[in-house]
């Protein structure tokens, strides 16, 4: 082993990739979006967002995740502070009216699940684990009225494809945080697909969003007049109310509302989802084709069918450490490419959502080959 320090390493110029934010959450920010925060300023930051200037932002994400996502009749974009840890707790007291049943496969997938199970209102919820690497699959059940998926499990980089279980009558709510905007999906599989827009969306984190259903819609309504004692910072009956006059109920980051339309509009302008998961797809298919040609990287997500194309997790072997790894990247303006801290693994973890260029996911490659020849 060398016995330099890993930060000592030096990555050829011609290596590096142009934009060096591998992050999976908050991710990449692209600098023409910043650019035109700036240009904005002087009329949006700092102006109250119960007038026409934020509103019109606010309408602008409203309607363009609508045609984003292609949602049908009668769905709709509601939204609120909090980010998703904050829409779990939501939906505990708003969407799940007495059993849910949770498919928990990482960090955050049993987050859900154990809000639910402390929520006193509720039933104990059915929880379907799977190890970490895999994903289980939801089984219809009598009783069973939301069914809890997350479409990207950050953690593992995990995916699965969002389907309603067959035969099932609950809603099928799903936590999209890191998939929305990145991984196709059909809205007429789910009730709430619900996200915060620090990753996928290029934007700052704080806020969360919930395309819903009639169905979520009326759940919504119902469990509000049902007596329910419900926080009005967690009331999606409020959200809702707010959202349909393209405002949030308390005072939003006005520039992360901004930078989340500017990249919308981005996606949109360049041929929409399909335009944007395909990014991620070429960006996924040059990190796994290298791992598996690699000597000493292997992707961790054993079947290809599960592998997210937005985050990358790919096993280092005992030769190389993936902490020095990381280090070293780091130190050469290549970040945010650590595993996720509680799996524990010889791991790096990249992101690889629309707005990261592929051609620098490809650039990464040739950085960690680099480096992993000075450690070893
Ligand atoms: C899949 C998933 N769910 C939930 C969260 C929590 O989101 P927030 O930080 O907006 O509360 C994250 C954050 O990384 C995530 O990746």
């Amino acid at each position: 082993m060398s016995t330099a320090s890993p930060t000592d390493i030096r990555i050829p110029r011609d290596l590096l990739p142009a934009d060096g934010r591998f992050g999976c959450g908050p991710s990449k920010v692209r600098p023409e979006a910043v650019r035109a925060l700036a240009d904005a300023a002087g009329d949006y930051l700092g102006t109250s967002h119960r007038q026409k200037g934020v509103r019109s932002v606010v309408g602008r994400l409203r309607s363009g995740l609508s045609e984003l996502f292609s949602l049908p009749d009668g769905y709709e974009v509601v939204l609120g502070n909090g980010g998703t840890t904050c829409f779990w707790d939501a939906a505990t007291f708003c969407l799940v009216e007495r059993h849910s049943q949770h498919l928990s496969f990482g960090e955050f997938s049993s987050k859900f699940a154990a809000a639910v199970a402390a929520t006193p209102h509720l039933d104990a919820p059915e929880v379907i684990e799977s190890a970490p690497g895999t994903h289980p699959e939801a089984v219809a059940r009598e009783g069973v009225d939301l069914y809890a998926l997350t479409h990207n499990e950050t953690s593992t980089g995990v995916a699965m494809e969002v389907r309603r279980p067959a035969g099932a009558s609950g809603l099928v709510a799903v936590d999209a945080t890191s998939a929305a905007g990145g991984l196709r999906v059909d809205a007429a599989e789910f009730d709430c697909y619900y996200f915060a827009p620090q990753k996928c969306f290029a934007a700052d984190g704080g806020l969360w969003v919930a395309a819903c259903s009639p169905a979520a819609v009326e759940r919504i309504e119902r469990l509000r007049g049902s007596g329910r004692w419900v926080p009005a910072f967690l009331d999606l009956g409020i959200a809702l109310e707010n959202s349909r006059l393209d405002q949030t109920y308390n005072t939003p980051a006005l520039a992360t509302l901004f930078l989340f339309a500017e990249q919308l509009g981005w996606m949109l302008h360049n041929g929409g989802l399909e335009w944007a998961a395909s990014r991620s797809d070429r960006s996924a298919a040059t990190l796994y084709g290298w791992a598996e040609r690699s000597d000493y990287a292997t992707p961790f997500v054993t079947d290809p069918a599960q592998r997210s194309h937005v985050v990358g997790t790919i096993d280092l072997d005992a030769r190389i450490d993936a902490k020095a790894m990381s280090a070293a990247l780091r130190a050469n303006g290549v970040v945010d490419t650590d595993s996720y801290r509680k799996l524990g693994r010889n791991q790096v973890r990249i992101g690889m959502f629309p707005g990261i260029d592929p051609d620098d996911v490809a650039a990464l490659t040739a950085c960690i080959d680099h480096v992993a020849g000075a450690l070893s």
